[in-house]
């Protein structure tokens, strides 16, 4: 059972489509999606594309969404060549259906494969992946404040093969996920650990790549956060364990007393957020000082207790934007601000949501309409 891809206007190579023959019954599907949390609902179908030194992109599908059967000497379970992206579907209120700057994610999807040496997605077939995905699944876009459906664009070295080389062999499959809040317990401050003892990248290695591995490697720091009380672990430079870099799946933002904004520069150990690289472009439209360099551990403690600083945020596409309450490390801890969120904060996630709800007039563009 196939039929043509019909929106994709020639672009090679079309997506066949081979409906899920037990798809989820309408009513099944609205209590999944009615408080889906994060990450756990999935819709009837994925995305995959193949790619084969002899043969370049291939067997471009919309399949059932199921296990995928994999030899055991797969070279991605055991060198970890593997990458992904996160971005989100949002529904307008006209019944539309918005895609927010996926041609970022295209763009660093690239970036993280060649540094990863796997073979380069054309950005055009990633968008064309994400949208016929999205025009297929668009039933399990939730409704209600937070709801999205969450694109996890991936790619895994598919070759046969345990020797240490670039792979030959490579899957993209993309998962559509309903999505709510990220936080249990919907919209909070957080509370961070400052790891001291681990670190999740250094210079010339892979913090800048959307790799698996940074977030094997981040793991045990997360564990340690949750352990020590706190929702999420806060990484320092690899060299001096002093520069604030980022949370392991958020950047990091600090609001000033004097209403400037600070966040550390891409220094090709964090990862060069979207949502990041939108904030500062918000905050510039508002005339704000946004100032990219580094911030030092001790200094956050010494504002934050002078009242220099004022609020701190986390932001990524799941997480959005979220306040930072509490900070603490091994033999210290203190506040931001009230502990709660502040005006600048809540200001800016007010403003972003607006545009990628298309709530809000979109004035770079940032909103690419599918439906
Ligand atoms: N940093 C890390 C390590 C991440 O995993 C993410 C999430 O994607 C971000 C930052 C934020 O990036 P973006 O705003 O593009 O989602
Ligand atoms: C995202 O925000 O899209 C992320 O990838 C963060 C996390 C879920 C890994």
């Amino acid at each position: 059972m196939s039929d043509a891809n019909t929106s994709a206007a020639g672009f090679p190579p079309a997506f066949t489509f081979e409906p899920n023959a037990a798809p989820a019954a309408p009513d099944a599907r609205a209590s999944l999606i009615e408080d889906p949390g994060f990450g756990r609902v999935f819709t009837d179908h994925m995305a995959t594309i193949r790619y084969s030194e002899a043969r370049g992109w291939h067997d471009a599908r919309i399949v059932a969404r199921g296990p995928l059967s994999f030899d055991p000497a797969t070279a991605v379970l055991h060198y970890a060549q593997e990458i992904f992206e996160g971005l989100k579907a949002y529904r307008l209120d006209d019944g539309g259906i918005a895609l927010f700057r996926p041609e970022q994610n295209a763009r660093r999807f690239r970036d993280s494969a060649r540094r990863m040496a796997m073979a380069e997605l054309p950005e055009e077939l990633f968008l064309q992946s994400c949208r016929e995905l999205v025009l297929r699944e668009r039933d399990w876009i939730p409704g209600g404040e937070g709801g999205a459906l969450y694109l996890r664009p991936f790619m895994v070295a598919s070759e046969v093969f345990l020797g240490v080389k670039p792979a030959s062999e490579y899957l993209y499959a993309v998962l559509a996920s309903s999505v709510g809040a990220y936080w249990k317990g919907g919209a909070r401050a957080v509370s961070l650990w400052v790891s001291h003892d681990y670190t999740r990248a250094g210079a010339g290695g892979t913090g800048a790549a959307k790799c698996g591995g940074n977030y094997a490697a981040s793991l045990v720091a997360q564990a340690e956060a949750v352990r020590r009380g706190c929702d999420q672990v806060v990484f320092l430079d690899a060299v001096e364990r002093r520069w604030i870099e980022e949370l392991g799946g958020m950047n990091i933002f600090f609001v000033m007393a004097d209403g400037s904004l600070v966040t550390p520069a891409l220094t090709g150990t964090i990862l060069p957020g979207i949502t990041r690289a939108s904030i500062i472009q918000l905050a510039r439209d508002e005339g704000l000082t946004v100032r990219e360099e580094a911030y030092s551990i001790d200094q956050w403690r010494s504002d934050a207790e002078s009242g220099a600083l004022a609020e701190s945020f986390a932001c990524g596409t799941a997480a959005v934007v979220t306040p930072i309450g509490k900070v603490a490390g091994p033999d210290y801890g203190f506040r931001i601000g009230d502990g709660g969120t502040g005006p600048v904060t809540a200001r800016i996630l007010a403003r972003l949501s607006a545009i990628q709800r298309g709530r809000a007039p979109d004035p770079h563009g940032w909103l690419t309409r599918i439906a």
